[in-house]
Protein backbone atom coordinates (compact mmCIF):
# COMPACT_ATOMS: atom_id res chain seq x y z
CA UNK A 1 0.00 0.00 0.00
CA UNK A 2 1.77 3.43 -0.80
CA UNK A 3 1.91 5.96 2.02
CA UNK A 4 -0.54 8.80 2.57
CA UNK A 5 1.44 10.32 4.64
CA UNK A 6 5.00 10.78 5.76
CA UNK A 7 6.34 12.60 9.04
CA UNK A 8 10.02 12.11 8.93
CA UNK A 9 12.16 13.65 11.65
CA UNK A 10 9.56 15.95 13.20
CA UNK A 11 10.95 18.02 16.31
CA UNK A 12 8.50 20.32 18.08
CA UNK A 13 9.83 23.27 20.42
CA UNK A 14 8.12 25.58 22.78
CA UNK A 15 9.36 28.59 24.17
CA UNK A 16 8.56 28.98 27.18
CA UNK A 17 9.35 31.09 30.80
CA UNK A 18 11.52 28.56 31.63
CA UNK A 19 13.16 28.25 28.51
CA UNK A 20 13.09 26.48 25.21
CA UNK A 21 11.62 22.96 25.28
CA UNK A 22 11.52 19.94 23.18
CA UNK A 23 8.94 17.79 24.00
CA UNK A 24 8.74 15.87 20.03
CA UNK A 25 11.87 15.01 19.37
CA UNK A 26 13.17 13.46 15.47
CA UNK A 27 9.34 11.17 15.27
CA UNK A 28 9.31 9.66 11.66
CA UNK A 29 6.19 7.75 11.23
CA UNK A 30 4.06 7.02 7.94
CA UNK A 31 0.16 6.21 7.45
CA UNK A 32 -0.41 4.14 4.61
CA UNK A 33 -4.38 4.45 2.26
CA UNK A 34 -7.04 2.52 4.19
CA UNK A 35 -5.01 1.32 7.71
CA UNK A 36 -5.07 2.82 11.08
CA UNK A 37 -1.89 3.51 12.90
CA UNK A 38 -2.53 3.91 16.86
CA UNK A 39 -0.31 5.92 18.35
CA UNK A 40 0.07 5.07 22.09
CA UNK A 41 1.97 6.55 25.15
CA UNK A 42 1.31 8.42 28.62
CA UNK A 43 -0.10 11.98 29.30
CA UNK A 44 2.77 14.57 27.98
CA UNK A 45 4.16 11.58 25.65
CA UNK A 46 3.30 14.32 22.81
CA UNK A 47 1.06 12.70 20.47
CA UNK A 48 -1.70 15.69 20.34
CA UNK A 49 0.93 18.22 19.28
CA UNK A 50 2.19 15.57 16.81
CA UNK A 51 -0.44 15.58 15.00
CA UNK A 52 -1.56 19.15 15.72
CA UNK A 53 1.67 19.98 13.77
CA UNK A 54 0.34 18.17 10.78
CA UNK A 55 -2.93 20.69 10.61
CA UNK A 56 -0.73 23.38 11.57
CA UNK A 57 -2.70 24.08 14.92
CA UNK A 58 -0.03 24.45 17.47
CA UNK A 59 0.21 27.63 19.43
CA UNK A 60 2.41 30.70 18.64
CA UNK A 61 5.08 30.25 21.06
CA UNK A 62 5.79 26.72 18.88
CA UNK A 63 8.22 26.26 16.16
CA UNK A 64 9.64 23.03 13.77
CA UNK A 65 12.83 21.93 13.51
CA UNK A 66 14.43 22.80 9.79
CA UNK A 67 15.02 18.53 9.52
CA UNK A 68 10.71 18.03 9.81
CA UNK A 69 9.45 16.48 6.27
CA UNK A 70 6.17 15.98 6.05
CA UNK A 71 3.98 15.09 3.15
CA UNK A 72 0.84 14.20 2.48
CA UNK A 73 -0.78 13.12 -0.92
CA UNK A 74 -4.18 14.06 -1.70
CA UNK A 75 -7.12 12.33 -3.16
CA UNK A 76 -5.93 13.98 -6.60
CA UNK A 77 -2.46 12.40 -5.91
CA UNK A 78 -0.83 15.76 -5.30
CA UNK A 79 2.30 15.98 -2.61
CA UNK A 80 1.53 18.12 -0.19
CA UNK A 81 4.50 19.83 2.12
CA UNK A 82 2.19 19.94 5.33
CA UNK A 83 3.47 22.59 7.66
CA UNK A 84 4.21 25.12 5.12
CA UNK A 85 1.00 25.98 4.26
CA UNK A 86 -0.10 29.88 4.32
CA UNK A 87 -2.37 30.66 7.17
CA UNK A 88 -5.26 31.36 6.12
CA UNK A 89 -4.92 30.15 2.81
CA UNK A 90 -7.36 28.46 0.74
CA UNK A 91 -5.14 25.23 0.27
CA UNK A 92 -4.99 24.99 4.07
CA UNK A 93 -8.79 25.41 4.33
CA UNK A 94 -9.29 22.85 1.80
CA UNK A 95 -6.46 20.37 3.38
CA UNK A 96 -8.21 21.10 6.69
CA UNK A 97 -11.39 19.21 7.17
CA UNK A 98 -12.05 18.33 3.31
CA UNK A 99 -8.53 15.93 2.86
CA UNK A 100 -7.33 15.18 6.70
CA UNK A 101 -10.22 15.56 9.20
CA UNK A 102 -9.54 15.68 13.03
CA UNK A 103 -11.40 14.61 16.08
CA UNK A 104 -10.59 16.39 19.33
CA UNK A 105 -9.90 15.06 22.53
CA UNK A 106 -11.12 18.32 24.42
CA UNK A 107 -15.24 17.44 23.80
CA UNK A 108 -16.72 20.25 22.26
CA UNK A 109 -13.49 21.48 20.40
CA UNK A 110 -15.06 20.82 16.66
CA UNK A 111 -18.49 22.19 17.96
CA UNK A 112 -19.85 26.13 18.69
CA UNK A 113 -22.40 26.20 21.31
CA UNK A 114 -24.02 28.66 19.40
CA UNK A 115 -25.33 27.02 16.22
CA UNK A 116 -27.41 23.75 15.66
CA UNK A 117 -25.74 20.71 14.78
CA UNK A 118 -27.07 20.69 11.84
CA UNK A 119 -25.76 24.24 10.41
CA UNK A 120 -22.31 23.46 11.13
CA UNK A 121 -22.40 20.16 9.51
CA UNK A 122 -23.93 21.89 6.49
CA UNK A 123 -21.22 24.48 6.40
CA UNK A 124 -18.52 21.64 6.13
CA UNK A 125 -20.54 20.21 3.58
CA UNK A 126 -21.37 23.27 1.35
CA UNK A 127 -17.85 24.26 1.73
CA UNK A 128 -15.65 21.03 1.01
CA UNK A 129 -18.44 18.96 -1.01
CA UNK A 130 -19.83 21.73 -3.20
CA UNK A 131 -23.34 20.88 -2.49
CA UNK A 132 -26.64 23.41 -2.02
CA UNK A 133 -28.19 23.94 1.22
CA UNK A 134 -31.26 21.48 0.60
CA UNK A 135 -29.03 18.57 -0.20
CA UNK A 136 -26.43 18.96 2.63
CA UNK A 137 -28.99 19.52 4.64
CA UNK A 138 -29.86 15.61 3.25
CA UNK A 139 -26.70 14.48 3.43
CA UNK A 140 -26.19 15.83 7.13
CA UNK A 141 -28.83 13.75 8.56
CA UNK A 142 -27.37 10.95 6.44
CA UNK A 143 -24.42 11.11 8.25
CA UNK A 144 -25.94 11.61 11.60
CA UNK A 145 -27.54 8.21 11.11
CA UNK A 146 -24.72 6.81 9.65
CA UNK A 147 -23.36 7.54 13.56
CA UNK A 148 -26.23 5.48 14.78
CA UNK A 149 -28.07 8.80 15.84
CA UNK A 150 -31.44 7.88 16.30
CA UNK A 151 -34.17 10.33 14.88
CA UNK A 152 -31.55 12.58 12.69
CA UNK A 153 -33.91 14.13 11.22
CA UNK A 154 -35.09 15.89 14.54
CA UNK A 155 -31.42 15.81 15.94
CA UNK A 156 -30.44 17.88 13.07
CA UNK A 157 -32.03 20.88 14.16
CA UNK A 158 -30.69 20.58 18.01
CA UNK A 159 -27.28 22.54 19.46
CA UNK A 160 -24.95 20.29 21.02
CA UNK A 161 -25.72 21.25 24.65
CA UNK A 162 -28.87 18.82 23.84
CA UNK A 163 -27.08 15.78 23.52
CA UNK A 164 -25.80 13.38 25.49
CA UNK A 165 -22.02 13.03 26.10
CA UNK A 166 -21.82 9.72 24.02
CA UNK A 167 -24.32 10.97 21.25
CA UNK A 168 -22.10 14.41 20.81
CA UNK A 169 -19.24 11.86 20.70
CA UNK A 170 -21.09 10.16 17.55
CA UNK A 171 -22.19 14.01 16.35
CA UNK A 172 -18.53 14.94 15.84
CA UNK A 173 -17.32 11.91 14.23
CA UNK A 174 -20.34 12.68 11.94
CA UNK A 175 -19.31 16.03 11.82
CA UNK A 176 -15.62 15.25 10.55
CA UNK A 177 -16.31 13.09 8.36
CA UNK A 178 -19.09 14.84 6.45
CA UNK A 179 -16.76 16.84 4.65
CA UNK A 180 -15.05 13.63 3.50
CA UNK A 181 -11.80 13.45 4.31
CA UNK A 182 -9.52 10.62 3.02
CA UNK A 183 -7.23 10.88 6.60
CA UNK A 184 -9.17 10.82 10.24
CA UNK A 185 -7.20 12.05 12.96
CA UNK A 186 -8.92 10.72 16.29
CA UNK A 187 -7.00 11.93 19.47
CA UNK A 188 -9.00 10.22 21.92
CA UNK A 189 -11.93 9.87 21.16
CA UNK A 190 -13.83 7.62 23.55
CA UNK A 191 -11.92 9.04 26.32
CA UNK A 192 -14.72 11.28 28.02
CA UNK A 193 -17.13 8.26 27.42
CA UNK A 194 -18.03 5.66 29.58
CA UNK A 195 -17.21 2.39 29.14
CA UNK A 196 -19.92 1.15 27.43
CA UNK A 197 -20.64 3.90 25.14
CA UNK A 198 -16.56 3.89 24.55
CA UNK A 199 -16.66 0.64 23.32
CA UNK A 200 -19.39 1.64 20.78
CA UNK A 201 -17.94 4.58 19.72
CA UNK A 202 -14.56 2.48 19.01
CA UNK A 203 -16.30 -0.44 17.09
CA UNK A 204 -18.64 2.64 14.82
CA UNK A 205 -15.34 4.66 13.93
CA UNK A 206 -13.23 0.87 12.82
CA UNK A 207 -16.34 0.24 10.45
CA UNK A 208 -16.67 4.05 9.38
CA UNK A 209 -12.99 3.63 8.56
CA UNK A 210 -13.21 0.17 6.19
CA UNK A 211 -16.36 1.41 4.71
CA UNK A 212 -15.17 4.39 3.52
CA UNK A 213 -11.60 3.28 3.06
CA UNK A 214 -10.04 6.14 5.11
CA UNK A 215 -6.48 6.31 6.23
CA UNK A 216 -6.82 6.72 10.10
CA UNK A 217 -4.53 7.88 13.13
CA UNK A 218 -5.90 6.82 16.67
CA UNK A 219 -4.48 8.38 19.28
CA UNK A 220 -4.72 6.64 22.63
CA UNK A 221 -2.53 6.00 26.28
CA UNK A 222 -4.30 2.32 26.11
CA UNK A 223 -2.42 -0.52 24.08
CA UNK A 224 -5.65 -2.44 24.37
CA UNK A 225 -7.48 -0.19 22.08
CA UNK A 226 -4.49 -0.70 19.83
CA UNK A 227 -5.08 -4.10 20.04
CA UNK A 228 -9.24 -3.25 18.84
CA UNK A 229 -8.39 -1.01 16.24
CA UNK A 230 -4.95 -0.61 15.09
CA UNK A 231 -3.42 -1.93 11.71
CA UNK A 232 0.05 -0.30 12.56
CA UNK A 233 1.25 0.63 15.88
CA UNK A 234 3.93 3.68 17.16
CA UNK A 235 4.98 3.74 20.96
CA UNK A 236 5.84 7.02 21.51
CA UNK A 237 7.79 7.93 25.39
CA UNK A 238 8.49 11.49 26.27
CA UNK A 239 8.58 12.56 22.41
CA UNK A 240 10.15 9.73 21.01
CA UNK A 241 8.93 6.94 19.48
CA UNK A 242 10.60 4.02 20.78
CA UNK A 243 9.02 1.62 18.78
CA UNK A 244 6.77 0.63 15.46
CA UNK A 245 5.45 -2.01 13.59
CA UNK A 246 2.48 -4.15 12.82
CA UNK A 247 0.03 -4.05 15.76
CA UNK A 248 -0.68 -7.51 16.31
CA UNK A 249 3.26 -8.02 16.03
CA UNK A 250 4.07 -5.64 18.56
CA UNK A 251 1.73 -6.90 21.12
CA UNK A 252 2.92 -10.28 20.70
CA UNK A 253 6.45 -9.54 20.95
CA UNK A 254 7.35 -6.01 22.46
CA UNK A 255 10.89 -5.34 21.94
CA UNK A 256 11.05 -2.53 23.68
CA UNK A 257 10.86 -2.21 28.07
CA UNK A 258 8.71 0.78 27.68
CA UNK A 259 6.06 -1.09 25.16
CA UNK A 260 6.31 -4.04 27.38
CA UNK A 261 5.59 -2.17 30.86
CA UNK A 262 2.56 -0.74 28.74
CA UNK A 263 1.15 -3.97 28.17
CA UNK A 264 2.05 -5.75 31.85
CA UNK A 265 -0.18 -2.86 32.85
CA UNK A 266 -3.44 -3.81 31.02
CA UNK A 267 -5.37 -5.99 33.21
CA UNK A 268 -6.00 -9.30 31.41
CA UNK A 269 -9.63 -11.00 32.22
CA UNK A 270 -8.49 -14.06 33.29
CA UNK A 271 -6.49 -12.14 35.96
CA UNK A 272 -8.83 -9.20 37.09
CA UNK A 273 -8.08 -9.62 40.77
CA UNK A 274 -4.25 -8.99 40.07
CA UNK A 275 -2.97 -5.97 40.79
CA UNK A 276 -2.28 -3.44 38.15
CA UNK A 277 1.31 -3.35 37.61
CA UNK A 278 1.93 0.47 35.95
CA UNK A 279 5.42 1.43 34.34
CA UNK A 280 7.33 2.39 37.57
CA UNK A 281 8.61 5.81 38.24
CA UNK A 282 7.41 8.96 36.81
CA UNK A 283 7.64 10.60 33.57
CA UNK A 284 10.22 13.26 33.80
CA UNK A 285 9.54 16.74 32.98
CA UNK A 286 10.09 18.41 29.40
CA UNK A 287 12.01 20.92 31.02
CA UNK A 288 14.49 17.77 32.48
CA UNK A 289 14.21 15.87 29.59
CA UNK A 290 16.92 12.72 30.65
CA UNK A 291 20.45 12.52 28.89
CA UNK A 292 20.51 9.45 26.85
CA UNK A 293 17.96 7.26 26.50
CA UNK A 294 14.75 8.78 27.31
CA UNK A 295 13.35 5.92 28.87
CA UNK A 296 16.67 5.03 30.94
CA UNK A 297 15.58 6.76 34.39
CA UNK A 298 12.52 4.20 34.50
CA UNK A 299 14.06 1.04 32.86
CA UNK A 300 14.68 -2.20 34.69
CA UNK A 301 17.37 -3.34 32.25
CA UNK A 302 19.38 0.16 31.38
CA UNK A 303 22.54 -0.63 30.88
CA UNK A 304 25.13 1.97 32.98
CA UNK A 305 27.37 4.22 30.86
CA UNK A 306 25.21 3.27 27.80
CA UNK A 307 21.97 4.01 28.34
CA UNK A 308 22.11 6.91 30.27
CA UNK A 309 24.49 8.52 28.14
CA UNK A 310 24.02 7.86 24.68
CA UNK A 311 20.49 8.12 22.61
CA UNK A 312 20.20 4.86 20.64
CA UNK A 313 19.32 5.17 16.83
CA UNK A 314 16.16 3.51 15.39
CA UNK A 315 17.22 -0.31 14.28
CA UNK A 316 15.18 -2.24 12.18
CA UNK A 317 15.11 -5.80 14.19
CA UNK A 318 13.00 -7.66 12.38
CA UNK A 319 11.37 -6.77 8.74
CA UNK A 320 8.56 -3.69 9.38
CA UNK A 321 9.31 -3.73 12.90
CA UNK A 322 11.75 -0.91 14.47
CA UNK A 323 13.24 0.09 18.17
CA UNK A 324 15.03 2.20 19.55
CA UNK A 325 17.01 0.58 22.19
CA UNK A 326 20.48 -0.16 22.80
CA UNK A 327 19.15 -3.40 23.97
CA UNK A 328 18.74 -4.22 20.51
CA UNK A 329 21.74 -2.37 18.87
CA UNK A 330 24.66 -4.43 19.78
CA UNK A 331 26.20 -3.27 16.66
CA UNK A 332 26.08 0.46 17.32
CA UNK A 333 26.83 0.00 20.57
CA UNK A 334 30.15 -1.60 20.10
CA UNK A 335 30.81 1.04 17.51
CA UNK A 336 29.73 3.64 19.55
N1 LIG B 1 1.29 25.49 24.48
C1 LIG B 1 2.33 24.84 25.00
N2 LIG B 1 3.39 25.49 25.53
C2 LIG B 1 4.45 24.83 26.04
N3 LIG B 1 4.55 23.49 26.06
C3 LIG B 1 3.54 22.78 25.57
C4 LIG B 1 2.37 23.38 25.01
N4 LIG B 1 1.53 22.42 24.59
C5 LIG B 1 2.14 21.24 24.88
N5 LIG B 1 3.33 21.45 25.46
C6 LIG B 1 4.29 20.43 25.90
O1 LIG B 1 4.16 19.30 25.05
C7 LIG B 1 4.01 18.12 25.82
C8 LIG B 1 3.18 17.12 25.05
O2 LIG B 1 1.85 17.60 24.94
P1 LIG B 1 0.69 16.75 24.25
O3 LIG B 1 -0.56 17.52 24.47
O4 LIG B 1 1.05 16.44 22.84
O5 LIG B 1 0.68 15.40 25.10
P2 LIG B 1 -0.22 14.09 24.88
O6 LIG B 1 0.68 12.95 24.58
O7 LIG B 1 -1.29 14.40 23.90
O8 LIG B 1 -0.81 13.88 26.36
P3 LIG B 1 -2.29 13.48 26.84
O9 LIG B 1 -2.35 11.98 26.80
O10 LIG B 1 -2.36 14.01 28.23
O11 LIG B 1 -3.28 14.14 25.92
C9 LIG B 1 3.40 18.59 27.12
O12 LIG B 1 3.73 17.74 28.17
C10 LIG B 1 4.05 19.95 27.31
O13 LIG B 1 5.30 19.80 27.90
MG1 LIG C 1 -3.29 14.62 24.02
Amino acid sequence: MPKMLTVENLSISFRTSEGVITPVHDVTFGVEAGRTLGLVGESGSGKSISTKALMQLLPGNASLSGETRMTYTDKAGKEIALGRLKTGSKELRRIRGGEIGMIFQEPMASFSPDYTIGNQMMEAIMLHRGLKKRAAREYAIEMLNKVGISNASARVDQYPHELSGGMRQRAMIALTLSAGPALLIADEPTTALDVTIQAQVLDLMRDLQRDLGMGMIFITHDLGVIAQIADDVAVMYLGTIVERGPARDVIRNPQHPYTQGLLDAIPSVEHLHDRLKPVPGDIPSPTARPTGCPFHTRCAQAIAGTCDVTAPTEVSTIPGRAVRCWLHSDKDRNAA
